[in-house]
């Protein structure tokens, strides 16, 4: 079972400085997202749960859509969960190398479609995502934040790269991204973050912090079915109301292109797996990204067999038990009320 460490965290928010202590069980995070429904409903999740998550920090990239409509859906999010506190930071406009690709067809022109949206009372940072990262995390103790990132992976290479000894302050890399046994669903075999921003998903796999990677090996698993969304309806709170009008929208395109009764619900696996790990199953192993072939651009080579001797560099989750998934978010979702 893990166990925290008493954190102290030293986390600037918006200008000012405080001394966050956080309780000895909370673990303290920042989501780097692209919301994208599925994003939105990761924070949700992460939200309802301060005991558990001290979120340090939204960051929020180009993904799904452009980055000024995701920063603005993430600050729409951190309200709907009455969370207005949480430091909303917009990050890079665009890939490392390549031209930025976004999932309209997918999310709806706003990005959330399911949501009413309008202009958010809470103020965007005026600190650039990756100051806000390298900041918080220079002002951790060793080993002591996670990352979670669930859109492409460019903040965090970015923060990498621009000051490489924030690396010894990663706990752990919780990311949404990659896949392997159930083919690619942007190209052929590769999955959308890692196919927008390849290099970045380079640079992280290779940082040498323990990584734990959500693909869509597993996130195929948990399925928006209508019998999910419609127990969550049940709950009968905004919040929940919210989700499940996310979910019916998000649900069109996919439900469609795999002919499957629900889309699967990718990003809050991540969360879902820091509150309750026991849902999944993983195998250490080595992870590579493709960064040369056009054709194959953005793949994950996942070693489940050890068969290239690469290090054995991030934890590839395979399996999920996804009706107990349904039920964690379900009592989270249910808290709002
Ligand atoms: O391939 C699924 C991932 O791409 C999810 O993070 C979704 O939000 C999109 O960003
Ligand atoms: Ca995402």
């Amino acid at each position: 079972m893990r166990s925290w460490r008493f954190v102290s965290v030293l986390a600037r928010r918006g200008g000012a400085s405080r001394l966050a202590d956080a309780n000895p069980m909370t673990r303290p995070i920042i989501i780097d997202c692209d919301p994208g429904q599925d994003d939105a409903i990761a924070l949700l999740l992460a939200l309802s749960s301060p005991d558990e998550l001290d979120v340090l920090g939204i960051t929020t990239v180009a993904g799904n859509v452009p980055l000024k409509l995701t920063q603005r859906n993430a600050r729409l999010i951190t309200e709907l969960a009455e969370r207005g506190g949480v430091p909303v930071h917009a990050g890079c406009a665009r890939p490392l190398v390549r031209d930025l690709v976004t999932a309209e067809e997918v999310h709806g022109k706003t990005g959330i479609d399911g949501v009413d949206i309008r202009e958010p009372r809470v103020p965007l940072q005026d600190r650039h995502a990756v100051d806000f990262i390298v900041d918080t995390l220079l002002g951790a103790e060793d080993a002591s934040v996670t990352l979670v990132p669930i859109g492409p992976l460019t903040n965090i290479a970015m923060a990498m790269i621009k000051e490489p000894t924030i690396l010894g302050k990663i706990h752990e890399i919780v990311l949404m991204g990659g896949a392997m046994r159930e083919g690619g669903n942007t190209s052929a075999s590769a999955e959308f973050n890692i196919l927008v921003d390849p290099h970045a998903a380079h640079v992280v796999f290779d940082c040498g912090r323990p990584i734990t990677a959500m693909g869509l090996d597993v996130t195929h698993q948990v399925l928006a079915t209508p019998q999910r969304i419609e127990a969550i309806r049940t709950l009968g709170n905004p919040v929940a109301d919210a989700t499940c009008a996310m979910l019916t929208f998000f649900s069109r395109f996919d439900s469609e292109k795999y002919g499957t009764a629900g889309a699967p619900l990718h990003d809050p696996c991540t969360i879902a797996y820091l509150l309750e790990p026991g849902l999944f199953e993983g195998r250490l192993c080595n992870i590579a990204v493709e960064i040369h072939s056009e054709l194959t651009m953005g793949h994950t080579a996942v070693d489940m067999w050890d068969v290239s001797a690469r290090r054995k560099n991030a934890t590839w989750v395979h399996a999920v038990n996804a009706d107990r998934f349904y039920a964690l978010l379900a009592e989270r979702l249910g808290r709002y009320g």
